[in-house]
């Protein structure tokens, strides 16, 4: 039985509690891409309720690989002072706090720029159906030093690591999948596949040093959960403090599901590669975690290190304050309110029913 309330470390930073806040797109900025105070005011809540570990949403490293064009970025110095104040207000309640680096690769929108990919393909992200360009070497050496520009960019602002996007289909989980089908270094084996995601990961060990998290989210299947696991253990070795599991482009739905399990499909990539990182770096699951008794099942049963919450913490920033201490909250509906789209645009039943407005875009 693992405390929730008991301490993890994450690299070389101790982590309060075993509850972390999943990254979630807002879409609330404009093109610039800058921070505003909407922002501060919602993560420094979700800090204050207690969360141990916040991961600032998906924040662009390249303006041209954008998943819509509100999106928050990292991709100039100017952004460093916004994402400052996200990270102070963090800090204010002991939280750790990391932004999620993203590129768009297959999921870039339309109105920023083409979809890349390591191989050419005809890709519908969603948005439209085109033809993805295949990226050069060089395109591949310029978006790795992004990734690592945007890295120092939030050691500047203060954050205590980054993590990332390394799953639902965004860049580096297409050179991870089998969208790969390049014949140089950069595709064939799966240690070929792995090598963007560890190059990042290098690049960003070398220039932030090593009392910084580097974390990956990653896919627990693309195409298989061996391949995934291989795939870990690359970042691992690279240098990866910590995973979080999600899902990608695999096969994945193709997969037979335990129904016995009091947890579902994805959720159960986490417990695998839990397992299989054991006592080397920690691992976190997530998925449908939308209600206290499901996440306290994990800990009683030692089955992941820290769980992350998404929908859950939208609904109610105390969901975290009631899975550590048995308070009141209001609980997630499971409606697709606040799922994907352009601008989030739909109400969150929960939001209203505790009176919160925060971005007029969910309210
Ligand atoms: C509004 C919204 C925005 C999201 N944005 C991101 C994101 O920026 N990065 C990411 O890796 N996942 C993102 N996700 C996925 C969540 O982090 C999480 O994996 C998913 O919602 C399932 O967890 P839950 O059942 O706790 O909501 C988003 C999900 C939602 C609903």
């Amino acid at each position: 039985m693992t405390d929730i309330g008991s301490p993890i470390k994450i690299g070389t930073k101790i982590c309060k509690n075993r509850i972390t806040m999943a990254p979630t797109v807002k879409f609330a900025t404009d093109d610039s891409g800058l921070v505003t105070d909407e922002f501060v005011a919602h993560y420094e809540e979700r800090a204050a309720h207690g969360c141990g570990l916040i991961v600032v949403e998906a924040t662009c490293v390249d303006k041209t690989a954008r998943l819509h064009p509100t999106q928050l970025g990292l991709w100039n110095d100017e952004q460093i002072e916004g994402h400052k104040k996200i990270a102070d207000a963090a800090h204010k309640y002991g939280a750790l706090i990391i932004p999620q680096i993203h590129h768009g690769g297959l999921g870039t929108h339309p109105e920023c720029g083409p979809l890349t990919s390591p191989t050419k393909v005809k890709w519908n992200s969603g948005f439209a159906e085109s033809e993805a360009v295949e990226m050069t070497k060089d395109d591949i050496k310029r978006t790795i030093q992004n990734f690592i520009d945007a890295a120092v960019r939030a050691q500047k602002a203060g954050y205590d690591g980054v993590q990332l996007h390394a799953c639902h289909a965004y860049l580096i989980n297409d050179f991870a999948s089998n969208v790969n089908k390049r014949e140089d270094e950069y595709g064939g084996s799966v240690e070929n596949k792995a090598r963007f995601g560890c190059e990042i990961i290098e690049g960003i060990r070398k220039a932030c040093g090593e009392d910084f998290i580097i974390s990956a989210r990653i896919s627990g299947a693309d195409p298989t959960i061996e391949e995934s696991l291989e795939v870990a253990e690359c970042y691992v070795k690279s240098g990866c403090d910590y995973l979080q599991v999600s899902c990608g482009i695999g096969e994945f739905n193709m997969m037979p599901h335990d129904e016995k399990l009091p947890y579902n499909r994805i959720a159960a990539l986490g417990v695998l590669m839990h397992e299989h990182f054991k006592g080397r770096v920690p691992v976190s699951t997530v998925n449908g975690f939308r209600d206290v008794e499901k996440v306290r099942y994990m800990f009683e049963n030692d089955l992941i290190d820290t769980i992350d919450l998404a929908c859950g913490l939208l609904a109610d920033p105390a969901f975290s304050e009631a899975i550590l201490n048995d308070t009141p909250y209001v609980k997630c509906f499971n409606c697709p309110a606040c799922g994907f789209g352009p601008g989030h645009s739909h109400p969150c039943p929960a939001m209203k029913l505790r009176g919160a407005n925060e971005f007029a875009s969910w309210s």
